[in-house]
């Protein structure tokens, strides 16, 4: 079950206070219904590539960069973001955010569907984030995982979509959901699981060739 509302206040509270970027980001997001990571979904990002040192990430779906933010802070020496969004308003804003914060360097932004973007790039990525259209989900997956290093691990936001996963509703994101979510811990090529952390998050690592 999802961590009660006292617990999520809790490690919310738990947590050193945001740095001002974040709070604006999170507070324009929040103000104008742009769905953007919970906090505690982004310290999970942070400290997955924290972990993993990935010399190239690929996140589809921007937005204004809150979920980007969390990952640039703690690249690698060298390391890069490729970030896909075919909105360029926002992702213009969110450039202004990274610029901010003193990452802009390591961010690329593809201004293009996320389907059309992730069949151009070559194999070599590290660290995966999915958080765009959830009816393309399936689609996003089955283009990175062939361009997956060994031992690359691929993220994805919103597997419990606020309860209506659980719940059996039949909408169109919903059920691309639910049929993800069965993907995704079966596929025989990954290790994965889903963490109910925020929205809910799968994480799968690539399993040896
Ligand atoms: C949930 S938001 C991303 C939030 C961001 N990851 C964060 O937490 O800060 C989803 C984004 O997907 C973008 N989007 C819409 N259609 C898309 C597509 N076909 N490919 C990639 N991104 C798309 C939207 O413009 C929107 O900004």
């Amino acid at each position: 079950m999802p961590a009660a509302e006292g617990d999520r206040d809790y490690l919310v509270g738990l947590h050193p206070r945001l740095a001002p970027v974040f709070e604006d980001m999170l507070a324009q997001g929040r103000a104008e219904g742009i769905p953007i990571v919970d906090p505690l979904s982004g310290r999970l990002l942070q400290t997955l590539v924290a972990a993993l040192k990935p010399r190239l990430v690929v996140e589809v779906g921007t937005a204004i960069g809150f979920s980007t933010l969390w990952m640039a802070t703690v690249l690698p020496e060298g390391g890069r973001i490729q970030t896909i969004d075919p909105d360029r308003k926002r992702t213009e804003r969110a450039r202004t955010f990274w610029r901010r914060a003193g990452v802009e360097e390591r961010i690329e932004v593809i201004n293009e569907p996320g389907l059309t973007a992730l069949s151009r790039l070559e194999v070599g990525i590290d660290f995966a984030f999915v958080d765009a259209l959830k009816t393309e989900y399936a689609g996003y997956l089955e283009l990175l995982l062939p361009r997956m290093r060994p031992g690359g691990v691929i993220a994805a936001d919103n597997l419990l979509w606020s309860g209506r996963v659980a719940a059996g509703l039949e909408d169109e994101n919903t059920a691309a959901l639910r049929a993800f979510n069965q993907r995704f811990v079966t596929d025989p090529r990954l290790h994965a699981t889903i963490v109910p952390v925020g929205d809910g998050i799968g994480i799968g690592v690539m399993r040896n060739p």
